[in-house]
């Protein structure tokens, strides 16, 4: 079983931080770290998962209504006196890059089902590019025509197709969305593994994320094995590491 870092070490980290992708690249065994893009108001790159900034940071309001200086004002609080801010892709990249280039991978979703964000995807394989990261990369989104988008512009990328079901990730990749992987959600395996076609399968899990207290309990990786999961994104890799 692949184990990734989802949003980084999100459990006892804030998520989609450059504290949580630092302590996640520390670990040794570590298949990759997943985080996910949007684009401020200015058209930069940031890492950040919800739509609106109200749940992690000090701000209000839709992401996509701030620059980048202005959100750069905003405080995430980490517990410890010295909040985090949220990160440019271009400083994940800086951070990440020599540990990418030794092997670990990022899978970058594309937060992009809510708001299109024109011009996102050809954004973010320039960046890719300039690093000189393509082979280190797996792009996703829920959005398959996003993917197909990834797929005209990069013929060599390569995509994840996200949804909660492995059955619809199927059907969306089948449909010509130019996905090489499925992303469900680890309770969405709803299809028998023969049925599964041999694609990687990269199952994605919810709940726990910090400032929750850890709870203690593990997974069965044996068991998602068996139903054809090839690959899991845990908000505490470190755990299973
Ligand atoms: O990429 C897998 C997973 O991260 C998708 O769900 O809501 O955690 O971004 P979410
Ligand atoms: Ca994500």
């Amino acid at each position: 079983m692949h184990i990734w870092a989802h949003r980084g070490c999100s459990q006892m980290y804030p998520e989609n931080t450059l504290t949580a992708f630092k302590k996640a690249a520390e670990i040794d065994g570590l298949t990759g770290i997943e985080l996910d893009i949007q684009l401020t108001k200015d058209g930069h790159l940031v890492v950040f998962h919800d739509e609106a900034i109200d749940r992690t940071t000090d701000g209000c309001g839709e992401l996509r209504q701030y620059t980048l200086s202005e959100l750069k004002e905003l405080r995430i609080d980490a517990g410890n006196g010295k909040p985090e801010k949220i990160p440019a892709m271009e400083e994940v990249f800086d951070l990440l890059q020599g540990k990418m280039k030794q092997g670990l991978k990022m899978n970058i979703e594309l937060k992009n089902s809510v708001f299109p964000y024109e011009g996102m995807e050809q954004k973010i394989i320039d960046m890719v590019h300039q690093y000189d990261l393509q082979n280190n990369v797996i792009y996703s989104s829920f959005s398959a025509l996003s993917l197909e988008r990834i797929r005209q512009l990069d013929s060599e990328a390569e995509i994840g197709i996200l949804d909660t079901k492995a059955s619809d990730c199927l059907y969306k990749l089948k449909g010509g969305c130019g996905a090489d992987a499925l992303h469900p959600f680890w309770k969405g395996m709803d299809l028998p593994k023969e049925k599964l076609c041999g694609y990687p399968v990269r199952a994605w899990l919810t709940g726990h994320l910090y400032p929750e207290r850890p709870t203690g309990t593990k997974l069965d990786l044996t068991f998602l094995e068996k139903q054809g999961i090839t690959d899991v994104f845990l908000n505490e890799p470190e755990k299973y590491l």
